[in-house]
């Protein structure tokens, strides 16, 4: 180690070997493999793009209002890491599931834990306005094996494209945990999902509205099953034909989670009840790898 005395002067052309000597110290290796390489990263930024005391100082301030407006909440940060794709490519280096299996997609800010436990059938969309959407289908494994009692949280947005955690509730809202049966087969009951704005208000909204960027997602419910002795899965069914379906503003749309929904006339239902109302039908079968 340099003696803490020696005079070191450090120039423009020797910081970065200087910072990531530094940084390599960390007494985890993987930390230090991470820190060092954001060293280098980060001066090979203002290196390439020539960033000036004035940028440097914008960057700063709105990462200081990132951290202001998120609370237990409100996730920014995140949300900034979704719209620059960064959450995506995360999602995708470390899901690199066999062809067959359901691909997984971002699990967004707005996941809650502890949802009430619903039946076969069971209506997690209870009183919220909309038409209603019964998605069933069979979780398998990839070997065609159907999965019994397997735990599916399911949450999506309403009408106004609102999530729970943004509105004034205190009972669960579009949300439940359901299981499947014994032959894997699945059935849920909710009302149809829309497409829907991120939170535009904040430091996110502030750079999006720079760029001609859409901030819409396209209509989606989301799922998380986690299995014992498989891959967990975190994703996504989109409706096929929704608006924006291209231009989705987390890069989260995959082809194999586009599902029709299908519209059908009042009478039996998915669930062995029947609806006084028209309402669709989603079929999906959820395909899991087992963990290796
Ligand atoms: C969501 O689908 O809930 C979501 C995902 C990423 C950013 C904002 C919302
Ligand atoms: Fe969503």
């Amino acid at each position: 180690m340099t003696s803490s005395t020696t005079p070191r002067t450090v120039t423009e052309e020797t910081i970065t070997d200087v910072a990531v000597e530094r940084w390599a110290t960390a007494h985890d290796p993987r930390t230090a493999e991470l820190l060092t390489s954001l060293v280098r990263h980060l001066h090979a930024f203002a290196r390439e793009t020539a960033l000036t005391e004035a940028e440097w100082m914008a960057a700063i301030q709105w990462l200081t209002r990132t951290g202001q407006i998120s609370n237990d909440k409100r996730e920014e940060f995140i949300l900034t890491s979704d719209v620059l794709g960064l959450s995506m490519l995360v999602v995708q280096q470390n899901n690199r599931l066999r062809e067959g299996a359901t691909p997984a997609t971002v699990l967004g800010p707005f996941f809650i834990d502890d949802s009430p436990e619903l039946g076969f059938g069971g209506d997690m969309s209870d009183g919220v306005e909309g038409t209603p959407l019964y998605v069933h289908g069979v979780v398998r494994s990839l070997d065609g094996t159907p999965i019994a009692g397997a735990p599916m949280d399911v949450w999506q947005a309403d009408a106004e494209g609102a999530y729970e955690s943004q509105l004034d509730v205190d009972e669960a809202r579009l949300r439940a945990k359901y299981r499947s049966r014994d032959d894997g087969s699945y059935c849920l009951r909710t009302i149809a999902p829309k497409g829907y704005a991120i939170p535009m208000d904040g430091p996110v909204g502030e750079l999006i509205h720079q760029t001609d960027i859409s901030w819409m997602r396209p209509a989606h419910v989301h799922f998380w099953l986690a299995v014992p002795g498989y891959e967990p899965l975190i994703t996504h069914l989109f409706q096929e034909g929704a608006e924006y379906l291209g231009t989705d503003v987390v890069y989260g749309v995959k082809e194999e989670l586009i599902v029709r929904f299908v519209e059908r006339d009042p009478g039996p239902t998915p669930d062995g009840g029947s609806s006084d109302v028209p309402w669709l039908e989603a079929e999906y079968d959820f395909v899991l790898q087992v963990a290796s």
